[in-house]
């Protein structure tokens, strides 16, 4: 039992400290609350995926890309796949002390069902160290394209379930400026990302909107929302995708015009397939 109201009973206050949510001597401060407090507030849209695959296969994998120290993956274990006797979390990472850390750290708090693989998102789709099905796939502020990348494995592993909170992404933004001149007199509507520093936002904006059309033209219901408390970080859209069917031809038909419209051809192969 623990004395600070707002952790939960099961939560390992080891790991709390290790992720510098509790103080070295166990206790709870200002900054510290708020910070528990937005991993609760993720957990809450996760853990029922976690709790529906569960159900319903007796099992649940997890992939979180980009999972620079793994505190979701940790934090997800910790509150969930702990008490049971199945279920992994993999956390795919490219920086290696942060691979070992959260190696270390999982071995020494007994999380057995923890695995850290020190590859890029792309290489992890092909990866021998990963199963060929992957129930939820999370990517939290993956850089740039690893946010792709990590849309590319979710399909290739049939993923029941897709959490992505996107990154600043800076390939579209790129294009849109290197084909200005042309894509300018095709509509008024161009003044929206005439400023360079509206390009920049624009190409963010517009490059979630094609993933969300890429995700439900391969049979996933979306669901755009925001990381409320996540204050710190200018990124916090969060995109939760269910697959519900074999896909919806009409949201390639508009990623294909949003395409063409925008000079964006180029992109094609990153957002169509
Ligand atoms: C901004 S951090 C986010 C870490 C963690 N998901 C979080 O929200 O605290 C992004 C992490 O993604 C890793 N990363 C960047 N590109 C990657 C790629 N292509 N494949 C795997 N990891 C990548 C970086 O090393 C970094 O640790």
């Amino acid at each position: 039992m623990t004395l600070i109201p707002e952790i939960k009973p099961q939560q390992s206050l080891e790991l709390l400290k290790e992720l510098h949510i509790l103080t070295r001597d166990g206790k709870i401060n200002q900054d510290t609350r708020r910070k528990l407090k937005q991993v609760y507030h993720l957990y809450q849209f996760i853990e029922p995926l976690m709790e529906e695959v569960m159900t319903r296969k007796g099992d649940c994998t997890l992939a979180d890309h980009g999972a620079g120290k793994s505190y979701l993956g940790f934090i997800l274990y910790d509150l969930f796949l702990k008490e049971k006797n199945t279920g992994h979390v993999y956390g795919i990472e490219t920086r290696p002390e942060l691979v070992s850390k959260s190696q270390a750290l999982a071995q020494h708090l007994g999380f057995e069902r923890m695995g850290f693989l020190n590859l890029t998102v792309e290489q992890s789709i092909t990866s021998d160290q990963l199963p060929a099905q992957v129930d939820i796939i999370t990517a939290l502020h993956a850089c740039n394209t690893a946010t792709d990348d990590a849309i590319r494995f979710a399909l290739a592993k049939n993923a029941s379930y897709i959490v992505l909170v996107p990154c600043c992404q800076a390939e579209v933004a790129g294009v849109l400026r290197q084909k200005k001149n042309e894509t300018f007199g095709k509509t008024s509507l161009s003044e929206i990302w005439r400023h360079p520093l509206h390009t920049r936002e624009f190409g963010s904006h517009i490059t979630n909107v094609l993933r969300c059309l890429l995700l439900e033209s391969r049979g996933y219901q979306v669901t755009v929302t925001e990381l409320v408390g996540w204050e710190h970080s200018m990124k916090n859209e969060l995109i939760i995708a269910k697959k519900v069917s074999n896909g919806k031809a009409s949201a390639r038909a508009r990623q294909e015009a949003i395409l063409e419209e925008m000079n964006l051809t180029d992109l094609r192969d990153r957002f169509i397939y």
